[in-house]
């Protein structure tokens, strides 16, 4: 691996390729919907870093509080390795474990006199927000070599399949992976195994199944920003592929589909008109009332989950969640 800060894994026409057939074909498709990774252009990475401080977003704090009780734990199980962070945003909750490491590093470099260093890879596809916490997490652990990796979790795999020799742990946290349907998630499952070498750990933060009432208030909050987020894919889409989304004719809303054990996030259309994405030569006609799906954010079983990581040769090692049960982070051994 080279010694670098950042290493760009997106090749940008390709992007904007892959990202066009998936518009595409998510407007033209009844019911319409947008592939949710469009959420996440540098605002709408600020947004979500909002949405996870609010009141009634209670995951990321659940799981924060998992992995501050329980980091020494993870560290005492994988021993030092490379942590890969796959999604990392601002690595807010990855300091628990940076901070649990770096004892560990300490400790060894007492016991033998022989200090290894620990390097952490944070994956992100948002540029801005991943720089900024590459240079403040350097400044911070001394004992990390860390090298922001900027691309796609795809790009991010292959990458690491072909240039880690390392023991490593790839970790996924935020229950990122509710936000995959079964064969997506099936799909990454397998990347993952294919990528971690025998010995290698998987860990994976999960929000779990509980009352609707809570999961609804988490994506419709009082102050609106998960609305803001929400919308905030049209305007991306308008810079992205010169759009004209007009962002007053929308409404977000969640609902909690138990058959599926779903959130469902929709944007509204309040007015029939048209739309048109230039870039893409597409126009769009809405009808009054027509949904467009922009996000699934499944909540999980853990027994079930559990037997699918297995079935990818993923062996759960231990479970750790919160007195609630809200919550849970899976170790899994390749
Ligand atoms: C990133 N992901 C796990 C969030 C979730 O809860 O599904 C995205 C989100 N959407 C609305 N609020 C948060």
């Amino acid at each position: 691996m080279q010694n670098k800060s950042l290493i760009v894994l997106n090749n940008h026409h390709q992007e904007r390729n892959d990202g066009s057939q998936d518009v595409i074909q998510g407007l033209t498709n009844t019911p319409k919907s947008i592939p949710c990774r469009f959420f996440y252009d540098d605002r709408g990475s600020q947004l979500f870093e909002k949405i996870c401080d609010l009141p009634e977003y209670y995951p990321t704090r659940t799981e924060a509080w998992i992995l501050n009780q329980y980091a020494p734990e993870i560290a005492q199980v994988t021993g030092s390795c490379t942590l890969v962070e796959l999604g990392s945003g601002s690595s807010t909750k990855t300091r628990s474990l940076l901070d649990a490491y770096t004892k560990n590093i300490n400790a060894d470099y007492i016991n033998s006199c022989d200090l290894k260093s620990c390097k952490y890879l944070p994956v992100d596809i948002s540029d801005g927000i991943l720089k900024t916490s590459v240079l403040q997490l350097q400044t911070q652990y001394s004992s990390f070599e860390i090298c922001g990796l900027l691309g796609t979790y795809d790009q991010a795999l292959s990458y690491l399949a072909s240039s880690l020799d390392e023991p490593q742990m790839i970790f996924f946290l935020g229950s990122s992976i509710g936000n995959f349907n079964q064969q997506e998630s099936d799909h990454f499952f397998d990347r993952i195994s294919q990528t971690l070498k025998p010995g290698d750990y998987f860990l994976l933060g999960v929000d779990l199944q509980k009352s609707p009432e809570i999961l609804e208030a988490a994506y419709n909050d009082r102050q609106g920003v998960t609305a803001d987020f929400n919308l905030n894919m049209l305007a991306h889409l308008n810079w992205y592929f010169q759009g004209n989304f007009d962002l007053n004719l929308f409404q977000h809303q969640a609902i909690y589909n138990q058959a599926e054990a779903q959130i469902e996030m929709y944007l509204h259309c309040q007015q029939a008109h048209t739309v048109s994405l230039d870039i893409l030569n597409l126009q769009i006609p809405f009808r009054s009332g027509e949904s467009i799906l922009t996000e699934i954010s499944r909540k999980f079983d853990l027994q079930t989950l559990q037997s699918q990581l297995l079935a990818h040769r993923l062996q759960p090692l231990k479970v750790w969640t919160d007195p609630k049960n809200w919550f849970a982070l899976i170790l899994s051994q390749a």
